[in-house]
């Protein structure tokens, strides 16, 4: 009897303890310091003819020319049609877009969306990525879609094509390793982009999707006169503008607590203003936004296919996003440690002296 029950808590142990491993783990595979431009490999950069590239000059971040013979979006927002995209087509769609996550703050975002039935799209950091796989996890497990934002966030212009190259091909490793998928859609960090740029990526298989709606969120991290209030209000008079013959592609971070915070007013203020939310993707018609064969689902907002902007379950004006603390998923820091692990450490203690019968419950 007491051979038994000593050999339940082990068992009951190894399947906690292995369950916290997987919530802490990192990548893997070997991949390079964090948050720096990543190292060179002979074999990527031969993926790309440099022959066939436009040798626009490298650039300083923030400088342009006066004239922009090298379409730099960040200088002018020109745009090609063949590789660029800025809007939705169809007037009624809405691509929310979220950057630079994975982090802990993504769960924010990501309750917020499924709450309300609603799918997005994650321009995601390679960096963040090796360090939260298990929130990029979550995030396609929901049906959203995930897209490249570099490895490093470091202004593509400014980089040599090699390092170009090195920054999109370590990110791809990155999210294959964790979710087994390879996007097809990139966003250039801040925007920032030119006719060389658009050369490498179109060689390497990634088409750019921009943003036409900018909340400037990022600037609450650092300017302490940032509104947190603005983020939900720009959207309020976004979605006014009738004037618009194209659908939008809005911009905010889920890297963040202050702007994560903000998500769920400014899905509500759109899904209100009834408008059709919709991962990028699934606005742009594209049915294959990864290498592999996978198809996104489309959002089935609560409340109905247009949203009401109504919460479900009459739940007295509460937003569906807000549940219950003990409701919400583990909160996972930036570098990957874990408040599950305490609550799983005491489980096991418990659990432990229940099987023991030192304690009853
Ligand atoms: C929109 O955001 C900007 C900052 O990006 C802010 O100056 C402006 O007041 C905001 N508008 C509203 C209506 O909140
Ligand atoms: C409304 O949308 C049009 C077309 O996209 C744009 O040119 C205009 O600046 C917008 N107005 C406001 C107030 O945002
Ligand atoms: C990881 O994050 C936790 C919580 O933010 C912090 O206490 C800890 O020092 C960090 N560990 C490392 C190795 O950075």
């Amino acid at each position: 009897m007491y051979t038994n029950k000593v050999i339940s808590a082990i068992s009951i142990l190894l399947a906690l303890s292995t369950s916290i491993l997987n919530v802490e783990a990192q990548l893997k595979g070997k991949y390079p310091p964090v948050d720096k431009p990543p190292p060179f490999d002979a074999t990527w950069t031969a993926l790309v003819d440099q022959s066939k590239l436009i040798k626009a000059p490298l650039r300083v971040p923030g400088q342009c020319n006066p004239v922009d013979t090298y379409c730099v979006w960040s200088c002018t927002n020109c745009l090609r049609a063949e590789s660029d995209v800025q809007y939705c087509p169809d007037k009624k769609d809405w691509a929310l877009t979220y950057d630079d996550g994975p982090s802990a703050n993504s769960l924010t975002v990501l309750d917020a969306l499924d709450a309300r039935g609603i799918k997005a799209t994650f321009f995601v950091i390679g960096s963040r990525v090796y360090e939260n796989p298990q929130i990029l996890k979550k995030i396609v497990d929901s049906g959203h879609q995930i897209g490249s934002h570099t490895w490093s966030h470091t202004p593509l212009t400014s980089q040599s094509t090699e390092q170009i190259i090195a920054e999109v091909k370590w990110t791809e490793q990155a999210i294959k390793e964790a979710v087994g998928l390879t996007p097809k859609w990139f966003r250039p960090p801040q925007g920032d982009f030119d006719d060389r740029v658009r050369g490498i990526l179109t060689q390497l298989g990634y088409k750019i999707a921009i943003w036409d709606l900018d909340t400037f969120d990022w600037h609450s991290m650092s300017d302490p006169t940032y509104d947190l209030a603005w983020i939900p209000g720009n959207f309020s008079v976004w979605v006014q503008n009738t004037t618009s013959t194209v659908g939008h592609i809005s911009l905010e971070h889920d890297l963040y607590d202050k702007t994560a915070s903000k998500a769920a007013e400014a899905m509500d203020i759109v899904m209100k203003a009834k408008f059709n939310l919709q991962s990028l993707s699934v606005c742009l018609g594209d049915e294959q936004p990864y290498v592999e064969q996978v198809t996104l689902p489309k959002s089935n907002p609560v409340g109905g296919q247009e949203g009401n902007g109504k919460s479900p379950k009459g739940n007295n004006g509460k937003t569906p996003a807000e549940k219950p603390p003990a409701e919400k998923p583990p909160v996972i820091s930036a570098n990957g440690s874990n408040s599950i692990k305490n609550d799983a450490l005491l489980s096991i203690v418990y659990g432990l002296m229940m099987m023991l019968g030192i304690i009853y419950i």
